[in-house]
């Protein structure tokens, strides 16, 4: 059965969080639309108070009181990042530049994730960082920083922003060197919110300074979410679904680019660019999907959507090859080793090969008793995409983790498939 319809993304996550985890170090008021309603971000709002933020609702937004960094000087509180990894990272930068001793802690996951990629820039900026070998809770002692270049061994969106984070308080300018572009929501809001981070290529110069939220802000659409409708609209004959109002920001929408090469057919029309590129989204199927290249450089740009477009590559003729996407190991589980297996028990044929995943296609799927999302969110919103295009229903075990991303997930899932 086809999918069919448009549909309002949840307000993109990646955004949220820095909306507010920024507003720690901002002054002003900021009357924010559209905020994730995930548990992710609700992990950030809880640390936001905890800190003494203040946020309440205020028609059918949050209006959110910046702290401007003026929190009390803590000593061991200790914060609940519960199962997200954006928060502790983020907040690790921006509590390592402010007197006082904080915990960051998570759940069972976040405890196996790496935290010394971040740990380690903030220590040769002058903090105090403590892990337990290199895993969370991580214990942060806040000092007077000084700006570094930094040139991170891994390309990511969460290094790159904890080190403008704490750069903002440091001593002389931070510059931040990718080896691959990642998500540039850290320098465009840094930017927004009035301070200052030119880009020039893969480089980042950051100059310290103090923010100010501007007094509304309405948060685009997720791609990451919108993602587990448009690829199978584009493997699916007969559907169209359109996502309103998203992100379109090109560090996100890599999975586009590649349906629209694999030959889905792809419309985008963008309705604002400012402060980041918005608007709205077609993808239609267009006849059976072809296998494709995804290069290590388009990878930060599809990172969170690998398990969707991989089950869309085992509908696919030909084979599939994503490059160097060691990354997926180190996410909620270890996503190339849950794509690899659960995808595997559908009947699909999906391997490794060092840090490349490949697919062979296409496949019709063999329905198991059951299958396991490891309480990742995203595999579990995979999984089930798998079991729908199939018309087949059989538990998931551990579907309760997709409200960590998209809690009114089934809601569009019921609206959008024509039972
Ligand atoms: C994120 C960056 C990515 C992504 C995560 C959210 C962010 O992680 O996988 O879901 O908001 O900065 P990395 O930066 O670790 O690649």
């Amino acid at each position: 059965m086809p999918f069919i319809g448009s549909f309002v993304p949840p307000g993109d996550k990646s955004v949220s969080h820095r909306l507010v985890l920024m507003s720690l170090l901002a002054q002003g008021e900021m009357l924010i639309t559209g905020l994730s309603g995930c548990e992710d971000v609700n992990s950030s709002l809880n640390a936001f108070r905890a800190l003494g933020g203040q946020a309440r609702p205020e028609g059918s937004g949050l209006k959110i009181k910046g702290l401007d960094s003026q929190w009390s000087n803590f000593d061991g509180l200790e914060i609940d990042c519960r199962n997200s990894g954006t928060t502790m990272r983020l907040l690790a930068g921006i509590l390592a530049g402010v007197p006082g001793r904080y915990i960051l802690d998570g759940d069972d996951q976040l405890r196996r994730r790496p935290m010394e990629r971040v740990a380690e820039p903030l220590r040769l900026m002058g903090a105090r960082v403590s892990s337990q070998s290199g895993r969370p809770p991580l214990t942060i002692e806040g000092r007077p920083l000084s700006g570094i270049d930094y040139s991170p061994a891994e390309a990511s969106a969460q290094v790159k922003g904890a080190v403008l984070l704490a750069g903002l308080s440091a001593k002389g300018q931070t510059r931040v060197t990718e080896s691959k572009a990642t998500r540039t929501h850290t320098e465009n809001l840094i930017n927004h919110f009035h301070g200052h981070v030119v880009t020039e290529g893969l480089k980042l110069t950051l100059s310290p300074g103090r923010l100010r939220l501007p007094p509304a802000f309405d948060t685009p659409g997720d791609p990451s979410s919108a993602a587990f409708f448009l690829v199978p609209a584009a493997f699916t004959p007969g559907s169209r679904v359109t996502a309103l109002n998203m992100l379109l920001s090109p560090t996100r929408t890599g999975f586009l680019k590649i349906l629209d090469r694999m030959g889905a057919r792809v419309t985008m029309t963008m309705t604002s660019d400012s402060p980041e590129p918005t608007g709205d989204v077609t993808v239609e199927y267009g006849g059976p999907l072809t296998g494709t290249v995804v290069t290590a450089d388009e990878v930060p740009s599809v990172i969170d959507e690998i398990p969707i477009l991989a089950l869309a590559s085992t509908q696919a003729e030909g084979q599939t090859v994503y490059r160097q996407v060691d990354e997926l190991r180190f996410k909620e589980t270890d996503r190339l080793m849950s794509i690899r297996h659960q995808l595997g028990a559908l009947g699909a044929r999906v391997w490794i090969e060092g840090n490349d995943l490949f697919t062979e296609g296409p496949t019709s799927f063999i329905i198991p008793k059951e299958l396991d999302s490891g309480r990742d969110h995203r595999l579990a919103m995979t999984l089930s995409m798998a079991l729908y295009a199939a018309e087949a229903h059989i538990p998931i075990i551990g579907a309760e983790s997709i409200g960590i991303s998209y809690p009114n997930f089934e809601e569009h899932l019921n609206s959008l498939w024509q039972k």
